[in-house]
């Protein structure tokens, strides 16, 4: 993937911190909450061992002073023995406020993580809508969603599930040691060796935890892509009867992604089954010697069971510090995968970007390119006289659009490689927005969005009325086409314009530069789908609308472009021919050529037809 990345690009730190701007206040009183709820859950198994030892037994009292003298107020510990309620009655409001606590532990923690996960999926978004057109070409566009879906989703779970628990468990793991040595310190001793060992292996698995997922979360990317292409191109599927190889492709692919995933399966079972065995033995090694040690008069019934409790709050975060760990591991993978987005350098003008007049001579001086190590154009020049049309003809791939690419800054075209300038104002050193506003431009499959036909035709302008609407669609002679749908301007295109044909598409997409009204206007290969006396009618109309506009009319057609004030003849990415259609019949070259070629392919059509 692509090497270019920000100057000051994020970390895997510094995304979640920056992301988590606007929900930082909520993740704090979930904290604070469940401080809480840890708090009032370890004064239980204190009661509970008071009431053993004192109530039921006859030791002292051996509670903090404001507990005692709560007691005292009470009435004291005779009162408690006749009046049981009360202790009941002290556990069950400390289980209300606990759980009240935890209510708002946990309200707030989906808050601030649905909020998390919605500016992350917004900055994601208004990133991807930054990037350069060569990104775009780059990465594969079920990839870029799956990141933007799937990963989201990932991360948020781990902050809402994992980013609270973490200080829960640490004050968890602290105030349990705290009580537990406060009862008996050599059955803490025993109860600590534990956890170096289970924080020890829960690390070893770490690594292989986030191995396996990297894997399963690359190759979810490649399944959502092979979907995703198919879904785009079921058209050309169904035409070619590929069905069975389309699915077969998923299947297989379906199939690895699967066997990833099961590996991981078998990673974390092994993690979890570890965990069970090792806090198995803990637990019974503490009750063992506790046992032990009440035998021998060491500790009290009370002090015994209480401790276990105080255990079991010790061993459950510690494991869940395992789990933690386990889910780092792949929400880690995730936030590389949005890093990778985020790093990625947006579209970037010089600081002095100029916006000058565009309505100015199209210069192409030496230009040379290519996409990779393979030169695609070489040592193109031509100049386009402002307010005229300029005709480029050539057979596909020798690089027409690639030119118009250039020109609208689609690619940059590199410093060695020549220069394009508008009104002698090179584009390198323009804004690539105000560039792209000013060169108007209808591909050969031009994409219309799935929304009404009025609204695509109307995209570039704001406010749009129906009659300018309308205009554009008669200059681009589909007017009359548009009024013939039951629904008229408010048709629906369906999802890349399925309804339509190419032709109608194609003249919808001119209709909708029409609207753009830009001092150069290009089409590329956007007559090809209509035929030759519709194609003659939208080039009379253009002519008399677009008499001060620069036109770069690109076709094999030569018809198309016969009438264009100068016509240059594009050959494997060289400039062959130029001149007047007069000049270029005179020169008897590549031109005259085709012209013979194409109009005695017409004539036999003709007379087939007639
Ligand atoms: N984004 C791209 N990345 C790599 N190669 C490309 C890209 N776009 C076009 N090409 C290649 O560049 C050559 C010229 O393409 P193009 O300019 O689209 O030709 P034309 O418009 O004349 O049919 C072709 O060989 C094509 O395969
Ligand atoms: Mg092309």
């Amino acid at each position: 993937m692509q090497k270019s990345q920000n100057k000051d690009s994020y970390t895997k730190l510094s995304l979640i911190w920056d992301f988590l701007k606007g929900s930082r206040m909520f993740f704090l009183i979930s904290i604070l909450a469940a401080l809480f709820v840890n708090g009032l859950e370890m004064i239980s198994p204190q009661i509970i061992r008071a009431t053993i030892d004192s109530v039921i037994g006859d030791k002292e009292l051996e509670l903090p002073l404001f507990a005692v003298s709560l007691v005292e107020r009470a009435g004291g510990i005779k009162t408690l023995k006749s009046h049981l309620w009360l202790i009941a009655f002290t556990i069950v409001m400390l289980a209300t406020g606990s759980a009240v606590f935890r209510y708002v532990n946990m309200y707030y923690n989906s808050r601030g993580a649905e909020h998390f996960a919605k500016t992350m999926r917004d900055r994601l978004f208004a990133h991807i809508q930054k990037l350069p057109f060569s990104w775009h070409m780059k990465n594969q566009t079920g990839d870029i969603i799956q990141r933007c879906t799937s990963d989201v989703d990932m991360i948020k779970n781990f902050i809402s599930e994992q980013l609270t628990a973490v200080f829960r468990i640490f004050i968890m793991i602290a105030l349990s040691l705290c009580f537990m040595f406060s009862m008996n310190i050599k059955l803490t001793a025993v109860a600590l060796v534990f956890i170096p060992v289970i924080l020890g292996y829960s690390w070893a698995f770490h690594a292989k935890i986030q191995e396996r997922f990297t894997k399963c979360d690359e190759n979810e990317g490649v399944l959502s892509a092979i979907a995703q292409e198919n879904l785009t191109g079921i058209r050309v599927v169904r035409a070619f009867g590929k069905e069975n190889f389309e699915r077969e492709r998923f299947e297989k692919q379906n199939q690895i992604y699967t066997n990833e995933w099961m590996k991981l399966c078998v990673v974390l079972s092994l993690f979890w089954g570890t965990g069970d065995l090792v806090s198995g033995l803990q637990i019974m090694l503490v009750v063992v010697l506790g046992s032990y040690l009440c035998v021998k008069g060491e500790m009290t019934a009370g002090e015994f069971i209480a401790f276990v409790s105080y255990n079991t709050m010790l061993v459950w975060p510690v494991r869940s510090l395992g789990r933690t760990i386990s889910e780092m591991s792949k929400a880690g993978v995730s936030v590389e995968r949005i890093c990778y987005i985020m790093n990625s350098l947006p579209e970037q003008d010089k600081p002095d970007a100029l916006t000058p007049d565009m309505r100015g001579d199209i210069d192409f001086d030496h230009v040379s390119f290519g996409y990779g190590s393979e030169k695609i154009l070489s040592d193109v020049s031509f100049t386009v006289k402002a307010g005229t049309t300029f005709g480029i003809l050539g057979s596909t791939g020798c690089g027409k659009s690639t030119l118009m690419h250039l020109m609208n800054r689609l690619y940059d075209l590199p410093e060695d490689g020549g220069r394009i300038t508008i009104g002698g104002v090179d584009i390198r050193d323009m804004k690539g927005e105000w560039v792209r506003q000013h060169i108007g431009m209808v591909l050969q499959e031009p994409f219309l969005f799935s929304r009404t036909i009025a609204e695509n035709v109307g995209i570039a302008k704001d406010p749009v009325t129906l009659t300018e609407i309308r205009q554009a669609a008669a200059i681009a002679c589909v007017d009359e086409s548009i009024t013939d749908f039951t629904r008229g301007y408010d048709t629906l295109v369906g999802e890349r314009g399925v309804t339509l044909s190419g032709g109608q598409k194609q003249r919808i997409a001119i209709a909708r530069m029409l609207m753009q009204k830009t001092p150069i206007m290009v089409f590329d290969d956007s007559l090809s789908a209509v035929d030759a006396k519709t194609d003659a009618m939208i080039r009379g109309a253009l002519k008399a609308e677009l008499a001060d506009t620069t036109v770069i009319l690109i076709a094999h057609r030569v018809t198309t472009l016969m009438e264009a004030d100068c016509i240059m003849v594009l050959d494997r990415g060289k400039a062959a021919e130029m001149g007047t259609h007069e000049e270029l019949m005179e020169r008897k070259g590549i031109y005259r050529k085709i012209y013979d070629i194409q109009m005695a392919l017409a004539e036999e059509v003709e007379q087939n037809g007639a």
